[in-house]
Parts: structure tokens; sequence; C-alpha cells
């Protein structure tokens, strides 16, 4: 049995001007110890599935479908019972750390809080646990940054510090959503890198969110590539990268810079996201789509399997569309 088994996610907010459908009857399963990409371009819905899953959506917010976690479905759980789940058993980190991080607490403070609560460890024992996960996430001199306050560290130690924070409990699934977007490459290569030590080390499974493909290549060994809210297509690493089944996955992986490639040959894919107002009509891939046909814009094409462990949502025959 699946860890994580979503079906048919949707979310939807209402605004002063309409409906907005932000996910639109996205399913998937993690495994346990497993790495899932969510790739796709900005407003495909990713922050807000993941916010489904843990009931952090805005309060204009509804959700459909389910999301059983340990024979609870997450989308109709109690605030109680989120809360001893969340930062617990699955715990998130974000792309900006001081969103999530108190600027008027010490470190030491924070990471504490996090045990005393979770965990009813003494203070002393919290502090010390939290320095141990400092160490962890190889932030040098633990013992004395701890009583440091997040604006004193660098952005890429302070997304250490997050990441630290979110380990504490030990959690079965960890949610990263861009971790490392508001940082340079460097040290972007460097938190990816302590990312993928600690997934293992901790053995718990990872959601890593990205636009980035060359992010989840590194680190995942699935992925789900996201548009408009829907999955367009689903596949292990290396298929995925080696032969991409769907239009849009296709364009993703062309817009890659590539060393060997001026700036000026970097393509990216023509035409601009989708508007998510309104309920969606046929793909909504369609508008920017060099494979489009008339069934396209009439049908939504459905999410289906093939090769095992493969899915795609394309009513091209995959010889036409695949590279
Ligand atoms: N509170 C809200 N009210 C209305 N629309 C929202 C709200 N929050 C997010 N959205 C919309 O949901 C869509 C998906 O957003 P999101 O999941 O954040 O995209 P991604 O993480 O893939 O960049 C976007 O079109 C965004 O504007
Ligand atoms: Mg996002």
């Amino acid at each position: 049995m699946a860890l994580l088994d979503v079906e048919n996610l949707t979310v939807r907010f209402d605004t002063p001007e309409g409906e907005i459908h932000a996910v639109n009857g996205v399913s998937f399963t993690l495994d346990k110890g497993e790495t899932l990409g969510i790739v796709g371009e900005s407003g495909s819905g990713k922050s807000q599935l993941n916010f489904a899953l843990l009931g952090l959506l805005a309060r204009n917010g509804r959700t459909g479908g389910r999301a059983m976690f340990d024979g609870l479905n997450l989308l109709d759980a109690s605030a109680r019972q989120l809360n001893a789940i969340r930062a617990k058993r699955i715990a998130m980190v974000f792309q900006d750390p001081m969103t999530s991080l108190n600027p008027y607490m010490r470190i030491s403070e924070q990471m504490a809080e996090v045990l005393m609560l979770h965990k009813g460890l003494s203070k002393r024992k919290a502090v010390e646990e939290s320095i141990h996960m400092l160490d962890a996430v190889r932030i040098p001199d633990a013992k004395n940054r701890v009583r440091l306050y997040p604006h004193e560290f660098s952005g890429g130690m302070r997304q250490r510090v997050m990441i630290a924070m979110s380990l504490l409990c030990h959690p079965e699934i960890l949610i990263a959503d861009e971790p490392t977007t508001a940082l340079d490459v460097t040290v972007q290569a460097q938190i990816m890198e302590l990312l993928a030590d600690l997934q293992r080390d901790f053995n718990m499974a990872t959601i890593l969110i990205t636009h980035d493909l060359g992010v989840v290549a590194g680190f995942c060994e699935r992925a789900i590539v996201m548009y408009g809210g829907r999955v367009m297509e689903e596949a292990p690493i290396d298929p995925l990268f080696e032969k991409p089944t769907h239009p849009y996955t296709r364009g993703l992986l062309d817009a890659i810079p590539r060393v060997d490639q001026g700036q000026d040959a970097l393509r990216a894919i023509p035409g601009n996201p989708p508007n998510m107002a309104g309920a969606p009509k046929g793909c909504p891939f369609a508008p920017r789509c060099g494979f489009v046909t008339e069934r396209c814009w009439a049908e939504t094409p459905p999410l289906v399997a093939f090769d095992g462990a493969r899915a795609r949502a394309c009513y091209r025959p995959i010889e036409e569309v695949a590279a």
C-alpha cells in the first residue's frame, strides 16, 4: 500500500471575478522512502496541490477528491488531526525560509519549540537535539550559531536551518516546494546535494516541487509533469528524459539550458501559461501545443497508463510526439 494515495484532487478558489480552477483532478501515489518530482511552469497548481494536502489553502480555497495517509483522508481531516500530522509526520520546506522562520526568535527557541510541542522534550534536551540537527545539515559551529536570529544567516544557511527544522521530528514525508529557487546556482547545488543525503539517511519519502526539470533529474526517481492544474505525464526519471511522450514535457526539456548551446539557442515554450478562471475545457496545453488537433480543443485527454510505470494525457500517438 502506498504511503500517500492522492485521488482526483481538485482545488478551487472563489474570487470576485469567479472561480479559479487551480488543481483539476490530480492523482498520484507516493511510496515509503520514494522521491517524487512535481514539475511544471509557475502557476500550474503545484503548490496549491500540496497546500491542500496539509490544510494550508487560503480561506477562499476548497478541495475535492481524496488523499489517503495512514488510513486518514487528509482532505477532510479535522484541524486537530492535521496539527498532529503537520511538521511531525509530513513536513514542508518552502522557497523562502523567512516565511516560515520567525524573525524575532533565536533559532534555538524556534527549533526547541517544535520538539517540546511534538515530542514532549525538556527545553534542554530540545536545544541539544536542535544542535544535532543543525550539525546534520552541515551548519558550521552549530553549537554557537543555534543562538542566532534568522537574519544573521546567509540565504543558503537559512535554507539549511529550515531543512533542519523540518526534519526535527523525522517526518515520513518531506515536501520541498522550490527549496532552492531563491538561491544562487552554486548554493542551489549544495542544498540539493544535502537534501539528497538527508533523504537517504532519514529514508523519507520526498516530494520535490520545482519548475526546473534539471533539479528533478538529479534528485528524483519518478516525476509528474503538471500543466494547467492537471497531470500531463508521469514517468520514472530516465525514460522521462530519454523519451518524453507529452508535447509539454518535450517543451520543458527543450527549454533546459545546455552548456554546449549559446544563450540565444535557449528555447522557451512559446505562449503564456493558461488562465485558470472558469471550468477548463479541452487540453489546457492546446493553445501552446505544436501537436494540437481538433479534438484537443473540445475534450480533455484523460491520463492513460502505458508501459507499466508511465502515464500520459495526450490524444496524439506516442510515436508522433516522442522525441
Ligand atoms: N487564494 C487564491 N485565490 C485565487 N487564486 C489563487 C489563490 N492561491 C493561488 N491561486 C491560483 O492558483 C493557481 C495555481 O497556483 P500555484 O499552485 O501556486 O502554482 P505553482 O506552485 O505551480 O506555481 C494560480 O493560477 C494562482 O493564481
Ligand atoms: Mg509554487
